[in-house]
């Protein structure tokens, strides 16, 4: 039996394993349950208790060194098992992709900002509108070609049974400006009103590089004793230098809105040839970006307002054009299209 080991003991000695499948096959012949050393205990029970003595040592301290030949391997595979399957903290990392926010989020957000400065807060209406508050209130007569100035999407009554009158009484639409807004407003509190209503509205438009069935506006109304219109002037011409840069100019020229009386449409100094003349100002030096005017006191008069004591003006601006004049966005369809290409380009814009 001594020499059975001293021959095992020469062989574990020169045992080197290159792989994991040799020192398991190490394992299996010496350690396993069936193995050499099992073998070798079993032999030792019916040896002499004088050899016994001597053997005993000699056979643990051969199982000794058979453990501690495997021990030392297995760590050494374990690890390198460990290091291919693991990933390599050292590699830069994969990343992923956020979300940006939508520029004309990041506009409203800006106008919004400019106006509270000024004290306005902010309001909101539906996106499905009656007659009323989209038209009649703000003083677009019934059959009135004004009404043709906003293609409509009107929104059919669920039941198709009531006289044509009663129809025409009850019809919605999808808003065509955010000018209905206003009259909820002032339907719903008393002055004085310092309020800005940013929304979504829509018309009935061929979608193009320049035109599309719904946009965003924003909607300005102030009402108080004693507001004119150099009121307006100012509070416009404020929230072009905080929103363009100091140094834009303004110009109001005459128009025409049923709601405002006088009205007037305000054109900037164009953003990006500062007025010298390029493409996007057609060479003349100035774009416009909103309409506005002092509210007609028809408008006032309908909502129970006394247009004797209280005076106000109002502004409309579409939240695309503010965002093309910033960001020189020539397609209006970019964006609804949610291209991320496009969108990616934003989000390092943190306003
Ligand atoms: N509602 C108008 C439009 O959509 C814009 C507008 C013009 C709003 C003049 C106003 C205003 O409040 O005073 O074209």
């Amino acid at each position: 039996m001594q020499s059975k080991i001293s021959q095992y003991t020469t062989e574990i000695e020169a045992f080197e394993p290159k792989t994991a499948e040799d020192l398991e096959r190490f394992r299996i012949r010496f350690l396993g349950t069936k193995g050499i050393i099992k073998d070798l205990f079993d032999e030792f029970k019916s040896v002499s208790a004088e050899e016994k003595r001597v053997l005993g040592k000699v056979l643990n301290q051969f199982k000794q060194s058979a453990e501690a030949k495997f021990n030392a391997f297995k760590d050494d595979f374990t690890e390198q098992t460990n290091a291919t399957n693991k990933e390599d903290l050292t590699l830069p990392g994969e990343g992923f992709q956020i979300g940006a926010r939508h520029p004309l989020s990041l506009v409203r957000k800006q106008i919004v900002e400019i106006f509270k400065r000024l004290g306005f807060v902010l309001a909101e209406g539906p996106e499905i509108e009656d007659d009323w508050h989209n038209f009649s209130a703000l003083n677009f007569p019934e059959e009135h070609p004004a009404r043709d100035m906003q293609d409509t999407f009107f929104v059919q009554k669920p039941t198709g049974t009531e006289s044509d009158e009663d129809t025409k009484q009850e019809a919605f639409a999808l808003r065509t400006h955010t000018s209905s807004v206003q009259v909820r407003l002032m339907e719903a509190r008393k002055p004085p009103f310092r309020a800005l209503m940013p929304g979504r509205v829509y018309r009935n438009e061929a979608i193009s590089a320049r035109a599309h069935c719904f946009f965003h506006q924003v909607e300005g109304l102030y009402v108080d004793e004693k507001v004119s219109f150099a009121d307006l002037k100012q509070t416009l011409y404020y929230f072009v230098q905080e929103m363009y840069g100091e140094g834009t100019k303004v110009r109001f020229r005459p128009s025409y809105f049923p709601f405002t009386e006088p009205s007037a449409e305000m054109d900037i100094s164009c953003t990006i040839c500062k007025g010298a003349g390029c493409p996007m100002c057609k060479q003349s030096g100035w774009v416009e970006i909103l309409g506005c005017g002092m509210i007609d006191p028809n408008v006032l008069e309908n909502v129970g307002i006394d247009s004797k004591k209280y005076t106000g003006f109002a502004f409309g601006m579409g939240i695309e054009r503010i965002t093309n004049l910033k960001y020189q966005i020539k397609d209006l369809r970019l964006f609804s299209e949610n291209d991320v290409r496009f969108l990616k380009q934003f989000e390092t814009e943190v306003i």
